[in-house]
């Protein structure tokens, strides 16, 4: 059955899709003052790609798609035949999207950065202490009628100040939750990146010198040569990559084997960087290891056995889900799209607060092909 479609604006010249209905009415007047006729699917459900493309028609000048959606190079073949100038990602991870395909069709492919960070670094914190401190299986065993009293070894958990905390991918989130970790817990950061993170090893080794002064032991920040000596090392690894071939299973079942008994993982970034029938197993043998996920490899699905498992604490992919946040996000998606089409040039600094409050900048907050298409 096809999809209902909320019109707004419906005399504006260009046509943009929105293919889920989004938080907040910012980013609606931003595509309404860019002369957008807005459609959008008030679907529930995951759109399909032949139903995106029936919808596409043959005038569409722009889009924002979910990372739900596999938007493939037919999609943008579709999208570009249609008159298409401007798609937007309504999510900081592009996985969903195929770059170099909306590349040779000339679209440009928005995303959301830099309003999602700490939110999602939250979730990360979040789940470690859930994970380690074991409060969704202690939730479950009082709700079902089994407290009976107070004792010295009901649900232990791990202690985590001053232990170390383990990040795998420094990038805008991984260096926020790091902070978050190091800064409140007074933990040791250990962390594998390709690159260093310097404004972090400068922010820790800062920290580092503070605590001394006023008479705390010192934290320490050191980037480690291999993903293994992360694993060894840490008592929490957090992971925060984007997915990619190189980073498909990056959690195997040899890599699990060389983290602590009692560690605790958390995923926040895509599903398949974890090999999760490998981590269901090693969670079955290793019941002191705990992990918490707001991602999954087959999403919505969980492997057979994962919902089953007391040492797993699972949220159903709301990582970025605050308000705020989410509204941001929406504000963002829109302004790529209605700055592509109104021909501005892309904003040139990290900080996309300004898109939030005042007058929105004449610039496309982040597209990702920028330099391929020449944008910049
Ligand atoms: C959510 O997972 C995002 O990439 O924004
Ligand atoms: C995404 O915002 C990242 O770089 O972590």
């Amino acid at each position: 059955m096809a999809a209902e479609w909320r019109t707004h604006n419906p005399d504006g010249s260009l046509r943009v899709l929105v293919t889920k209905e989004l938080p907040g009415d910012r980013w609606l007047k931003i595509l309404e003052a860019a002369d957008c006729r807005v459609e959008v699917s008030r679907s529930a459900e995951v759109l399909g790609h032949d139903e995106i493309k029936e919808h596409i028609g043959s005038q569409c000048d722009g889009a924002i798609g979910q990372l739900t959606e596999n938007w493939d190079a037919d999609l943008f073949g579709a999208l570009a035949s249609a008159g298409g100038r401007a798609y937007s990602n309504y999510a900081v991870g592009y996985d969903n999207v195929d770059v170099p395909g909306a590349t040779r069709h000339g679209i440009p492919v928005g995303n959301t950065p830099g309003v999602l960070t700490e939110t999602t670094a939250e979730m990360a914190v979040a789940l470690t202490f859930a994970a380690g401190r074991r409060i969704a299986e202690a939730d479950r065993f009082i709700r079902g009628g089994k407290y009976d009293g107070w004792l010295p070894t009901l649900f232990m958990g791990q202690r985590l100040s001053g232990a170390t905390v383990g990040v795998i991918g420094a990038g805008r989130i991984g260096a926020a939750y790091a902070r978050m970790m190091v800064e409140g817990h007074k933990m040791n950061l250990v962390y594998f990146d390709p690159y260093p993170n310097e404004a972090l090893e400068r922010f820790i080794t800062d920290y580092s010198t503070f605590l001394v002064e006023h008479g705390e032991p010192s934290v320490t920040c050191r980037r480690l040569d291999s993903i293994e000596d992360v694993l060894r090392e840490a008592d929490v690894v957090s992971l925060h990559t984007a997915l990619n071939e190189n980073t498909r299973h990056m959690i195997n079942t040899q890599r699990l084997s060389l983290m602590k008994s009692d560690a605790v993982l958390v995923n926040s970034s895509r599903g398949p960087v974890i090999d999760e029938a490998a981590l269901v197993d090693h969670c079955r043998t290793h019941p002191d290891f705990t992990v918490g996920l707001d991602v999954f490899e087959d999403e919505p699905a969980m492997k057979p056995g994962l919902a089953d498992l007391d040492n797993v604490v699972i949220v159903p992919h709301i990582a970025s889900a605050t308000v705020w946040t989410r509204r941001g996000m929406a504000t963002l998606a829109a302004a790529n799209v209605a700055a592509v089409l109104e021909g501005y040039p892309l904003w040139k600094r990290d900080d996309v607060l300004p898109f939030l409050s005042g007058d929105v900048p004449e610039a496309a907050p982040s597209i990702v092909n920028a330099a391929e298409l020449g944008l910049e």
